[in-house]
Formats: C-alpha cells, sequence, structure tokens
C-alpha cells in the first residue's frame, strides 16, 4: 500500500507488544478519566472496591464492574457523558424495543476516530481512495448510515448518501452511477439481488465488486449465496452504538476469516456469560468491550450479549472474533433445548432449492413449545408436485438430527415472508412473549 489514503494504519501491522502497550496506557487514561467526570463509574468503582490505579496490567481489567444496557437507561439522556454537553459534537440512538432509547454522544475527536476506523473498514474489504460506495445502511439515529459515510468520505471514496429503503431507485442508481462498493445489512442486500431481478437485471452484472455487511447476524453459507448471487467480494463489519458504531471490528478481504478488531481503540474480553468469569481467547462466550480513546462516552467493560470466540491474529496484528452466533438476549429455548436462529439459517442453506428468507415462529401449544420455519423456495415450485413437502420433511429431518429439535417447516410461495425495508431482519416471532 503506497497511496497516502491506502496506507495501514499506524497499529494495524505492529508488533503485539507496542499494541498492548498503547492498550495499557490508553486504558488507563479512560479509567482515570470515567472516575473522574462520570459519577457512576465512580460510584460502580468505589462499590466494587477498585482505583484506577489499580490497573497495572490490561489484565487488571477483570476487576472493574460490568456495564450493561441498564446502566445507559437508567443514565438516561446524558448521565454517562464524561464531558460537557456543549463539547458533544453528535448524539446517536438505538430505538430499542421496550422502554427509553439508548443515547450516545461524540466529541469531534471521537467523529474523527470513528471516521478512521470505518476507513480502515472500508480498505480492509479492498476499497480504496476514488472508489465510489453506496452507502444503503439507514441513516438517522441509527449508527449505520453515517458512521458508513464520514468512513467512506475519510477513505476518499465518492460517497452515494442512499439510506435504506426505496429498493427501485437503489436498483437504478446501482446501475447508473456505478459503485464498486456497496454497504448495507445482509438481509437487505438479499432484497436488492431480487429487486435486479424483478427490473430484468441480473446482479452479478452490476458494478459492484464489495459487499461490506453488518448490523445483524449473518452466517458463512450466507455469505456464500450473497457471493454467487451477487458475483462480489462479502465482508463482516461489526459494531454497536454503545460503543462506537459499524467499525468496532471488520474483515479483511485476503482472509474473509472474522471481523478483526481495531484493538487498539476498542479492548474485547470474552467472559461466561453466566458466572462474568474472563474466558481464554478461543473460548466461546459473551463479548465485553472498553472503549480506549472516547472523549465524550467512555465506556468500561460493556456487556455486548453477543456471543463468539477471540481468535489470533492473521491478515493484520489484531486479534479477530469469530462471526457473531447469535445473542443471549435471542437464544430460543425449545422443550429444554437451546436454538439460536443462525443455526437453523445454516441448515436452510444446506438445501440449494430454498432461499435464506426465513422466519422463526415460537408459541406454546398447553405446556409445550411449538416451533415453525417458515421458509421460501428460490423458485416457485411446480404446481401439483410433492416438492414443497419433501423439502420441509427434508430440512425438519437435518433440525431435529443436527439441532435436536422437532420443528414444522413450511415451504411457503416466493416473496411471502416479508423482507426488511431497510434495517435489520427481523427473524423471530415469538408468540409465547406475546401472552
Ligand atoms: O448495528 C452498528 C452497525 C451498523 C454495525 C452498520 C455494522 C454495520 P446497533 O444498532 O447498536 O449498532 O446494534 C448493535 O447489532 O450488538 C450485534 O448484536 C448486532 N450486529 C452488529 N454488527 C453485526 C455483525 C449497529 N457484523 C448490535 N454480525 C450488536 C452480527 C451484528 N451481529
Amino acid at each position: 500500500m503506497t497511496d497516502k489514503h491506502n496506507q495501514y494504519d499506524r497499529y494495524e501491522m505492529a508488533s503485539r507488544d507496542e499494541i498492548a502497550a498503547v492498550q495499557l496506557q490508553r486504558l488507563q487514561q479512560t479509567l482515570r478519566q470515567v472516575y473522574h467526570n462520570v459519577p457512576h463509574y465512580r460510584q460502580a468503582f468505589d462499590q466494587a472496591g477498585v482505583h484506577p490505579d489499580d490497573l497495572k496490567q490490561l489484565n487488571d481489567l477483570a476487576k472493574f464492574p460490568f456495564t450493561s444496557k441498564k446502566d445507559l437507561r437508567d443514565s438516561y439522556p446524558f448521565g454517562l457523558f464524561a464531558v460537557p454537553r456543549n463539547q458533544v459534537a453528535r448524539i446517536h440512538a438505538s430505538s430499542g424495543t421496550t422502554g427509553k432509547p439508548t443515547v450516545v454522544g461524540y466529541t469531534k475527536s471521537d467523529l474523527d476516530v470513528w471516521a478512521e476506523v470505518v476507513a480502515r473498514s472500508i480498505r480492509a474489504a479492498g476499497g480504496r481512495a476514488g472508489d465510489m460506495v453506496h452507502v444503503a445502511y439507514g441513516y438517522g439515529l441509527f449508527t449505520g448510515g453515517l458512521g458508513a459515510h464520514y468512513g467512506a468520505e475519510r477513505l476518499g471514496c465518492t460517497v452515494i448518501p442512499m439510506s435504506g429503503g426505496q429498493s427501485e431507485r437503489q436498483i437504478q442508481l446501482i446501475t447508473d452511477f456505478q459503485p464498486r462498493i456497496i454497504m448495507c445489512t445482509p438481509s437487505y442486500m438479499l432484497n436488492l439481488i431480487e429487486e435486479f431481478t424483478r427490473q430484468g437485471l441480473d446482479a452479478r452484472q452490476s458494478s459492484l465488486e464489495i459487499g461490506i455487511f453488518g448490523a445483524e447476524i449473518w452466517t458463512n453459507p450466507m455469505r456464500q449465496e450473497i457471493e454467487a448471487k451477487a458475483k462480489l467480494d462479502a465482508v463482516d463489519i461489526y459494531g454497536l452504538s454503545e460503543v462506537i458504531g459499524p467499525g468496532v471490528a471488520s474483515e479483511c478481504v485476503e482472509s474473509k476469516d472474522g471481523p478483526v478488531i481495531w484493538e487498539d481503540h476498542f479492548y474485547p474480553e470474552i467472559i461466561d456469560p453466566e458466572s462474568g468469569k474472563v474466558l481464554p481467547d478461543g473460548a466461546a462466550g459473551e463479548l465485553v468491550f472498553t472503549s480506549l480513546t472516547k472523549q465524550a462516552m467512555p465506556i468500561i467493560r460493556y456487556r455486548t450479549r453477543d456471543l463468539t470466540r477471540l481468535l489470533p491474529p492473521t491478515a493484520r496484528s489484531m486479534r479477530r472474533m469469530d462471526k457473531i452466533t447469535g445473542r443471549s438476549d435471542d437464544m430460543l429455548i425449545i422443550r429444554g433445548v437451546n436454538v439460536f436462529p443462525s443455526q437453523i439459517e445454516e441448515l436452510i442453506l444446506r438445501l440449494p432449492a430454498l432461499s435464506p428468507h426465513y422466519l422463526l415462529v415460537v408459541s406454546r401449544d398447553g405446556h409445550l413449545d411449538g416451533l415453525e420455519v417458515r421458509v421460501e423456495p428460490h423458485q416457485t415450485l411446480p404446481d401439483g408436485t410433492q416438492l414443497a413437502a419433501e423439502l420441509a420433511a427434508e430440512l425438519e429431518h437435518l433440525i431435529k438430527n443436527l439441532i435436536g429439535v422437532t420443528a414444522r417447516v413450511a415451504v411457503q410461495p416466493v416473496g411471502s415472508i416479508e423482507r426488511t425495508t431497510m434495517g435489520k431482519a427481523k427473524r423471530v416471532l415469538d408468540l409465547r412473549k406475546m401472552g
């Protein structure tokens, strides 16, 4: 990488010692900053009997208390800010399904760091200065659109701020402007691929060469499906608003082996979700993040609820995370068996005739939980054949054998499962929670 905009950032290829040294220094500084400026953290540290000076090495972080979504809600709206409000340059918020939204804030310097890590992510995906980037993540309070936008600008790209929705128009602009890169949720990409077909076009013929997909869980079989149908390289970008937004971690196109965590800005831990104990690299558990450079709203040991593993460095010097397999609050318990929607997705995609448009409907029949998997074939099945029933039986068999639950599979007409109009796909309808 020679061009000024296309060089690695300082720590991307640094030695592990160098990375650990900068992490320690930034971590100590962040702990002091929140202890002195955010009453919530002072109280929580005091209560746990820890002081910022107790952090002498990185693993001392395990002594410090976790932060949860509830702490953000309890401090609504600006209680966790560590700077006076007039130094906050931007606010984002997530709607949340219940109660108050979670609010996050950024100083100018935070926005700068954010643009930097997203630029780094786009570059890791193979993007370069001068490329045209079509951003179809939603703009607004959601961090996807604006996060992608400023990162692409920072890299020196030409940005199309399309936002989500209006699929017909998206295809027209992609056809006319010829962007090389698209950024949107993987489920929305599937919609766009369908829209190409609806307009008599072939997504494989489009100008798109790179897709940077995230904001929701998606599996490797889903990656292969999108890559085949749109003839592009599909990479995984991860992030959450509480930590900064998209660009906490992102995948390298040359390895496609899980998002690289931008460890010079975000310090990861994996914990046992039950006991809270820190687990060694490689063990599966809940991902926890501490910000290392944030000013407006530094965050200490935030419990993401996302389940994954930390993996050793490959294409960069920084550690990777495995693709997220589920969220601890998304796990379905069906007659005592734990089921993640991503497990079902993988099995659906083992059957070439089925598409990744699916919905899991969970109900309770008397004392028993029932799981229905609604799924669509790629193409309308010929009338009067047993094909739908055969496919359903085959998938039921796979689910029973490999996950261990009995599910009823309904192979429905093409287009009958609700598509996301812009944002994250809805994969589960839990009727048990609806009374
Ligand atoms: O979804 C930020 C984002 C925007 C990431 C665009 C990537 C691209 P939130 O709305 O706060 O922020 O939701 C964060 O979404 O805790 C995960 O459960 C999930 N998530 C985000 N990226 C991925 C991914 C944005 N690549 C929550 N794979 C996180 C799996 C993801 N899940």
